[in-house]
C-alpha cells in the first residue's frame, strides 16, 4: 500500500467565484514519482483534474512492474528485465508477474505442467476461424478468437471465485500461442497444427506456427531462446494503452476472456503493438540506405504526418531497456538462418545510427523502442508481418492477466469512469423537421 507523506494544497481561484483552497494528501510508492491522491476532490470542491493521455495520472496502486523512463529501467517485482531475461524462461516470469515471487524448482515444475495442460483449444474454435475470409488479418481472428473463449469455457466466468480467476487466468496465457498459430495457419491456408505438451512454450509455439502434417519439423534451439526472450521482453508494461483497456473494461465486471480481447484490439494500434508490423512496412517502403535521409527528413516535417517506426515512447526518455537487452537476440538470430548480412537489418542499424545524432531526435529524446528490432527478428525467423502483433499479444496476456488479477485482489476497487470538460452546446430544442 501507497503511504501518505504529506498533502498538496490547491488554491482554487475561479472568475466569479469565492477563492477557495482544498488539501489533498501525497501518496508515495515505494519507489518512483509521488501522487497527489485526488480522488476527494470533486467532492469538496466541485472541479475535476483535466489530463488527456493521462500524462500526469497514476489510475492505480500496482506492485507488478516498475518503469523509470528517464533512467531506461525496467522492473517486474524488483527484478531487472535484463537479469530475468538472461537467467529466466518466460513461464518462471508469468509465474513471478502472477504470483509475486519466482518460482522454486517444484512450483516451476506444476506451473509448466498446468499450463501445458491447457494448450488445446475447444474443436469447435476450428469453425469459428473457417467463418472468417482467408485473407482477414489474423489480428482480427485472434480478437474474435480470444473474445469468444467466454462462450467456450463457463467454469472459469465467476470473477469473484479466485480459483476460477486463477483458471482463467492459466487458461488465457496457455492457449494464446495456440489460438495465435491458429489465426497464422488459417490466412495462409495451411491445417492447424495441435501444440505438442513435450515442448517448451516458445517450442511448442514455433512448432504450431511452422509444422506441417506431410513432415517432421525439428525447432531451432536458437530460435526457440530468442522467442523465449522476446516473450519475456514483451510480458508486461506496467500502465500502457493496453493494459488500461483490459483494467477499465474489467472494472465493470466483464468476464475476462472479453476484457483480453478489448486489450488485444487496443495493442493491435500502429501507435502501440501495432509499431513491430510498421516498422517493417517502413523499411521495405525506405528500401536502401540511400533514401533514409528523405524519411528522416519526412519524419521531421509534422505536415508529412509520418513517423519513424519503432521510435520514442510516452515513457522512455531514454534507450528502451528491451531494445538494449533485443539487438543481442537479434544478432545471433540473423546468423543462425544466414540472414546476417540482412539488408534490412543494415538499415535498421544505419537508421538507428543516424537518428540518434539528429538533433531532432536528441532533443526529444527519440530513442528505438522495443518493436524496432523485434520485428527484425521475427522476419528473419519466417514470421510473416501480419501477425506480429498477435506475438506480442500472445507475450503481453501475461501482464494483461497479472494485472486483472491485482485489480480484482484490490478491495478498493472501483469501476472506472473518466469525466470530463464538456465544450458543446448547451441546451436547445428539437425542431421540426422541415425547421431545420
Ligand atoms: N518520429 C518523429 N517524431 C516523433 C516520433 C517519431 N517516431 N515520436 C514522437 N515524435 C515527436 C512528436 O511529433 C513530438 O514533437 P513536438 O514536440 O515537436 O510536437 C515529440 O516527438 C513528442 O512526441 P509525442 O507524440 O508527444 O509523444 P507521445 O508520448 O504522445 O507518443 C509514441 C509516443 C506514440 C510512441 C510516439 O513516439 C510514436 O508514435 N512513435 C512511433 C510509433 C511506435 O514506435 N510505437 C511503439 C511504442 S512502444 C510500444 O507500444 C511497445
Amino acid at each position: 500500500m501507497a503511504e501518505i507523506i504529506g498533502k498538496a494544497t490547491i488554491k482554487l481561484e475561479r472568475a466569479g467565484q469565492p477563492d477557495k483552497q482544498v488539501e489533498m494528501p501525497i501518496l508515495k510508492g515505494t519507489t518512483g514519482p509521488d501522487a497527489i491522491d485526488i480522488r476527494k476532490l470533486y467532492g469538496t470542491a466541485d472541479i475535476f483534474t483535466h489530463d488527456p493521455g493521462f500524462i500526469s495520472t497514476s489510475s492505480c496502486e500496482s506492485s507488478i512492474t516498475f518503469i523509470d523512463g528517464d533512467k531506461g529501467i525496467l522492473r517486474h517485482r524488483g527484478y531487472d528485465i535484463k537479469d530475468l531475461t538472461e537467467n529466466c524462461n518466460y513461464l518462471e516470469v508469468v509465474y513471478l508477474l502472477f504470483y509475486g515471487e519466482l518460482p522454486n524448482e517444484k512450483q516451476k515444475a506444476d506451473f509448466e505442467h498446468m499450463m501445458t495442460r491447457h494448450t488445446m483449444v475447444h474443436e469447435q474454435l476450428r469453425n469459428l476461424y473457417s467463418g472468417f475470409p482467408r485473407r482477414a488479418h489474423p489480428m482480427a481472428i485472434l480478437i474474435g478468437a480470444v473474445s469468444s473463449l467466454s462462450a467456450f469455457y463457463h467454469d472459469s466466468l465467476d470473477i469473484n471465485d479466485p480459483k476460477q480467476r486463477e483458471t482463467a487466468s492459466i487458461r488465457m496465457v496457455a492457449k494464446m500461442p495456440t489460438l495465435t498459430a491458429m489465426a497464422h495457419k488459417y490466412s495462409i491456408g495451411q491445417p492447424f497444427i495441435y501444440p505438442d505438451n513435450s515442448l517448451s512454450f516458445a517450442e511448442n509455439f514455433l512448432s504450431m506456427m511452422f509444422a506441417v502434417p506431410a513432415e517432421k519439423y525439428k525447432t531451432s534451439p536458437i530460435l526457440a531462446r530468442a522467442m523465449d526472450k522476446l516473450l519475456i521482453l514483451h510480458a508486461d508494461h506496467e500502465q500502457n494503452a493496453s493494459t488500461s483497456t483490459v483494467r477499465l473494461a474489467s472494472s465493470s465486471q466483464a468476464n475476462p476472456f472479453a476484457c483480453i480481447g478489448a486489450g488485444i484490439s487496443s495493442l493491435w494500434g500502429p501507435a502501440h503493438g501495432g509499431a513491430n508490423e510498421a516498422v517493417i512496412e517502413m523499411l521495405k517502403e525506405i528500401g536502401t540506405i540511400d533514401r533514409i535521409p528523405e524519411y528522416i527528413a519526412k519524419a521531421k516535417d509534422k505536415t508529412s504526418g509520418f513517423k519513424l517506426m519503432g521510435f520514442g515512447h510516452r515513457v522512455y526518455k531514454n534507450y528502451d531497456p528491451r531494445a538494449a537487452v533485443i539487438k543481442k537476440y537479434c544478432d545471433e538470430v540473423l546468423e543462425e538462418v544466414g540472414a546476417k548480412n540482412s539488408p534490412m537489418l543494415k538499415m535498421a542499424k544505419e537508421l538507428e545510427r543516424i537518428a540518434l545524432q539528429d538533433e531532432y531526435f536528441v532533443s526529444r529524446k527519440l530513442f528505438p523502442n522495443v518493436d524496432f528490432y523485434s520485428g527484425i527478428i521475427y522476419e528473419a525467423m519466417g514470421i510473416p508481418t501480419q501477425i506480429f502483433t498477435g506475438l506480442f499479444a500472445m507475450a503481453r496476456t501475461a501482464g494483461w492477466v497479472a494485472q486483472w488479477q491485482e485489480m480484482y485482489a484490490d478491495p478498493d476497487h472501483k469501476i472506472g469512469r473518466p469525466r470530463q470538460v464538456y465544450t458543446g452546446v448547451v441546451e436547445r430544442k428539437v425542431q421540426p423537421l422541415g425547421k431545420r
